[in-house]
Parts: C-alpha cells; sequence; structure tokens
C-alpha cells in the first residue's frame, strides 16, 4: 500500500514536470522579443498599407483575413499573379494572422507571388471541421474575389505550420473526397482541387493519434487542446491525412496536388517522424512529393526564422521553399 502510494506520488511528480515543461516552451514563444515588437510595430504602422490589405471579411463565419501584395504588384497591367494561403498554426486553439505579418511579407517577396494570411475559428469558436470549412472558403474567396486583386484563381498553393500544416492536408484531401459536410457544391470542390497547385506542409501534424501518443509522453495531453477540436479520440483518424490517403481510389489519388514536406530535426513539439511517416506514404501512393528535413531547426524556429533575412534559418528554408515553388509553377522539370 506505502509503496502504491509512493509510486502514485512518483508518477503525478512527472506529470506535474512535464506540465511546467510545457508552459516553458510556451513562455519562450514569447522570448523572440526584438521579433515581437517588429511585428507589433509593423502591423500597425498605416506607411505599410502599400504593402497589403488587412481585415477583409471572408467566408461562412465572418473571419478575416489579410493580404500580402505580391511585388510585381507595382505594374497595374500584369498578368494575374499567383497566390499563396499561408494556414499559421497554434494547436487548433490559439493563434492570430497579425503575428505572421513579416512572415507573409517575406514569403511575398521571395516568391513573387501574393501572400494570403486568413484567420480561422479555432477551438473552442469552431471544431476541426470548421476550420477545414474556414479554409475552404478562405479557396473560394481566391476564385470568387481574387480578381479585384488581380489574383490568378487557378494558381494557389496552400502552406501551413504545425496544426496549419494538418489543416491544409485535410482540406485538400477532404476536397478530393467531395464530402457534404463541407457544405460546398460538388463541382466547386473539384475547381477547388484543381486550382490547388502544391501543398506545403510545415512541421506538420499528419496523424492525430500519433500525435496525441506523443502528447501523452510529454505530459500536455490535458492542456492541448488537440483532441477536444477533434470533437474526442474517436474522431482521430477520421481527421488524419494519413488515414484518409489511404482510403482513396485510383481516380482520387490522381487529382492530390503535389506534396512538400519541411521539417527540422531538432523539434520536440511535433516529431520529424511526422513528416517521414507521411513522406514514406505519399511515396508508396505515387504522389508526387519532396520531403526537406533541416538539421538542428526546432518547431517555432520553422515560422519565426522566415520574419526575417537576418535569422539563422531563413536563407535554408527560403532557399527550400523557392526551390518547391517553381516546381509548382512549372519553371523547373
Ligand atoms: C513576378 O511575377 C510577375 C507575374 O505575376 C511576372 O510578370 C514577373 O516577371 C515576375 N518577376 C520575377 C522576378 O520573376
Ligand atoms: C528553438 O530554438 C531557439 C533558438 O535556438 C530557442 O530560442 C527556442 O527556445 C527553441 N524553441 C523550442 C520550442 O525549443
Amino acid at each position: 500500500m506505502v509503496l502504491l502510494v509512493f509510486f502514485l506520488m512518483l508518477l503525478s511528480c512527472r506529470r506535474i514536470y512535464c506540465l511546467t515543461r510545457a508552459v516553458l516552451e510556451m513562455l519562450k514563444y514569447l522570448q523572440y522579443g526584438k521579433l515581437y515588437f517588429q511585428w507589433k510595430l509593423w502591423y500597425k504602422d498605416d506607411k505599410n498599407s502599400k504593402h497589403c490589405v488587412k481585415g477583409i471579411t471572408f467566408g461562412r463565419r465572418g473571419n478575416k483575413l489579410d493580404l500580402y501584395y505580391s511585388p510585381s504588384m507595382d505594374n497595374s497591367d500584369a498578368a494575374p499573379v499567383p497566390v499563396v494561403i499561408f494556414v499559421y498554426g497554434g494547436a487548433w486553439g490559439s493563434g492570430e494572422r497579425s503575428i505572421y505579418c513579416l512572415l507573409a511579407l517575406q514569403m511575398a517577396k521571395e516568391l513573387n507571388a501574393s501572400v494570403i494570411c486568413p484567420d480561422y475559428s479555432i477551438y473552442p469558436k469552431g471544431n476541426v471541421l470548421n476550420m477545414v470549412q474556414d479554409i475552404c472558403d478562405s479557396l473560394l474567396w481566391v476564385r470568387e474575389r481574387g480578381q479585384t486583386f488581380n489574383l490568378d484563381k487557378d494558381n494557389i498553393v496552400l502552406m501551413g505550420h504545425s496544426a496549419g500544416a494538418h489543416l491544409c492536408a485535410l482540406t485538400t484531401l477532404f476536397l478530393v473526397n467531395s464530402p457534404e459536410e463541407l457544405f460546398i457544391e460538388v463541382h466547386k470542390q473539384r475547381e477547388l482541387v484543381s486550382a490547388i497547385k502544391g501543398n506545403i506542409g510545415l512541421s506538420g501534424v499528419y496523424n492525430i493519434m500519433d500525435h496525441y501518443k506523443h502528447e501523452k509522453m510529454r505530459g500536455v495531453e490535458y492542456v492541448s487542446t488537440m483532441h477536444k477540436a477533434m470533437g474526442g479520440l474517436e474522431n482521430f483518424d477520421y481527421y488524419s491525412p494519413t488515414s484518409l490517403l489511404k482510403k482513396l481510389n485510383e481516380d482520387q489519388l490522381k487529382r492530390v496536388p503535389p506534396v512538400v514536406l519541411l521539417h527540422g530535426t531538432s523539434d520536440i513539439i511535433v516529431p520529424v517522424e511526422s513528416s517521414v511517416r507521411l513522406s514514406d506514404l505519399l511515396t508508396s501512393l505515387s504522389i508526387r512529393m519532396s520531403l526537406h528535413l533541416i538539421p538542428k531547426m526546432n518547431h517555432t524556429e520553422m515560422v519565426t526564422d522566415l520574419m526575417a533575412p537576418d535569422r539563422h534559418f531563413y536563407h535554408t528554408v527560403f532557399g527550400c521553399i523557392k526551390h518547391e515553388y517553381s516546381k509548382f509553377q512549372g519553371y523547373v522539370a
């Protein structure tokens, strides 16, 4: 009996220790002091309105998006410009589009594309299905309203980080499957998929059960919003891109756009195996894909380092993204 109590005490200590560590990790996020003020100031400064339009309402839930102009927009009679939709992460329960203004700005410059950064209905405002619907709505917005901003409605790349990478992959696979629960007409869903030229996943989660096990190991599954956003364990499979892929038929598999995966090898929040497993599966299904493992990079650096050219991994990550993006655009064989 005494032994048992002692054992239970040990267990709960471990849990508290793990929880504390999770909170510390979150605090580290705020430690990017300089960047924090840089983005706050940039976003507030009215002079920057020449680079972007902020707060455009879109979709069925009235979420907002920011649009960052491609550098080629100065030339008013230029051809329609390609679009990148960047979906931020935050464990399906946090995040906000303004944080990514510097990233979106650099992305627009590096890729010579317009970048859209949408908010979506994070938990508890919405569940994962609502989030997928919101990403679909941002795609629909480009197709239906994009010409006002000279956007090319047939040339959209979806890019996401962490939970955002999961949502991009899930949105694409849902659209390939045309389920009724998106509440979008089937022919429109087909058009949306064919407008997606590629999917770029940064440090993404692609199998919810695997990730849940990882959260448990870190002792953060109770503070994590993931299982709640998914509506419980019974839905983990349904909302896992890896499981959905296995259920697609030949015709559907052919319509899956090419995939690019990037992941840092020092990522402890989402382990690199997540991208490696997805890449193995995609390869076995003959879906075009590339995997880039970036030595020593962690989970947050994947986005913070895209915010300014003087950051450590800026050139490494943008080097990969630019190369892969030009393949999507057909510039490189
Ligand atoms: C940028 O894209 C525009 C069209 O969107 C194109 O006209 C221009 O040549 C491109 N610039 C570069 C440097 O590739
Ligand atoms: C990632 O690396 C940066 C820089 O080395 C560090 O400041 C940060 O705390 C790390 N973040 C995590 C979550 O490990």
